[in-house]
């Protein structure tokens, strides 16, 4: 609809540099150009090439994303910008760049949350979120069951990952199976071909003492590693897809059972499903079986919009805007540590304390 808002989403969090435009929960474009390759021979994100990769595409991507979506710059409502998390000096670019666009056109400039990004990505795909939205958040960076009453002011966790994240996991078994980096993608196309039971891998923290929402994936990091040493050191070959799909299994059968606990404990009839991680064919495969089983309706966005993107940045602006959530002032940092909790970083006029909060941490950003 012409009067919902027109927002323009940056996300330089980590290695995709992400302009996307909606116009309320309408994606109109999305373009993403990745420094993945450039990464591929060091085994993960190498943060000074993540950010001049970034440099170099930030200004091409937005004028491609405004011609995808057939609009000018001149018609928006608001720009909005991943403030946090993410690495530091990736997410500097997009701020500055939002910062330079919003100043220029005398916009509205929105810091907004990578987290709460990838939630309310699902508007796009599936339309409003209910409120409250019970959300798995997986990528490489976090793991997070969160509830949330209001993705645009309340977000609330429930229980998260207290060592490795499973997007983390993913990469390091990727690593020890000699698969390259991303390591989810590969493990996911060739745990197709595997036994998903060949091998029993340890579930983390599911005994009947441990949190009920925490997850751990670092015991089952070091079990994968040993049993593919052990089979090394006896001069076997490795089943590679059989230690894929099995590894593969341990790690959404723990975040399906915990999901669907929570949505059954908290009394909500629905699961969002967001991050990287939920790109993978057999999360989403047994989550759905599983939310089914328990009357529980899933949504989950598709791959492409699940991966970090500029769109879900969009997405979460766009909701901020037709809120009236305040805007951020022009004096907004990257905050690489933003808690889950603020999905929105709003302006100092009405924030003294989060004035100095961010400044501490924009000098901190400098200097380390
Ligand atoms: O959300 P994202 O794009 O970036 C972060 O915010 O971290 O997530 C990246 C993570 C990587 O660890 C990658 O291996 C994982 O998501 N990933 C997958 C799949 N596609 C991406 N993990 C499992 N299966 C997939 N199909
Ligand atoms: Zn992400």
């Amino acid at each position: 609809m012409a009067d919902e808002p027109l927002v323009l989403g940056i996300e330089t969090s980590c290695d995709e540099t992400g302009v996307g435009i909606v116009r309320g929960t309408t994606l109109l474009a999305n373009a993403v150009a990745s420094s993945v390759d450039a990464h591929a021979r060091f085994g993960g994100v190498v943060p000074e090439i993540a950010s001049r990769a970034h440099l170099e595409a930030m200004v091409p991507t937005i004028e491609r994303a405004l011609k995808d979506a057939g609009v000018s710059a001149r018609d928006l409502d608001g720009i909005a910008v991943t403030a946090g998390p993410g690495l530091a000096g990736a997410l500097l670019v997009g701020v500055s760049a939002a910062k330079a666009y919003a100043y220029a056109l005398d916009k509205p400039l929105y810091g907004v949350n990578h987290l709460a990004s990838h939630i309310c990505v699902d508007q796009l795909e599936h339309g409003p979120l209910p409120e409250p939205t019970m959300a798995l958040l997986v990528s490489g960076g976090h793991s997070s069951l969160l509830l949330a009453p209001d993705i645009t002011s309340d977000v609330r966790p429930m229980g998260a990952t207290i060592d490795d994240a499973a997007g983390e996991a993913f990469d390091k078994i990727a690593r020890v199976l000699n698969l390259g980096f991303p390591g989810g993608p590969v493990i996911d196309r060739l745990a197709k071909e595997g036994d998903p039971n060949a091998i029993a891998f340890p579930r983390g923290l599911t005994g009947s003492r441990d949190p009920a929402y925490d997850f751990s994936f670092s015991g089952l990091k070091t079990a994968v590693a040993r049993w593919v040493e052990a089979k090394r050191n006896a001069g076997e070959d490795v089943p590679v897809r059989d230690v894929a799909a099995s590894f593969q299994e341990a790690v959404v059968d723990v975040l399906t059972r915990k999901a669907v606990r929570a949505c059954k404990d908290q009394g909500v009839d629905h699961l969002m499903i967001g991050g990287g991680v939920a790109a993978n064919s057999r999360l989403r495969a047994l989550a759905e079986e599983r939310c089914e089983r328990a009357g529980i309706r899933l949504r989950v966005p598709r791959p492409g919009l699940c991966t970090d993107n500029g769109a879900m940045v969009a997405a979460l602006g766009a909701e901020m805007v037709a809120r009236n959530r305040p805007a951020s002032d022009l004096e907004l940092s990257a905050d690489s540590s933003l808690p889950v909790t603020d999905p929105h970083v709003p302006g100092n006029h009405d924030h003294d304390h989060d004035h100095d909060h961010l400044h501490e941490i924009s000098k901190e950003n400098l200097y380390s």
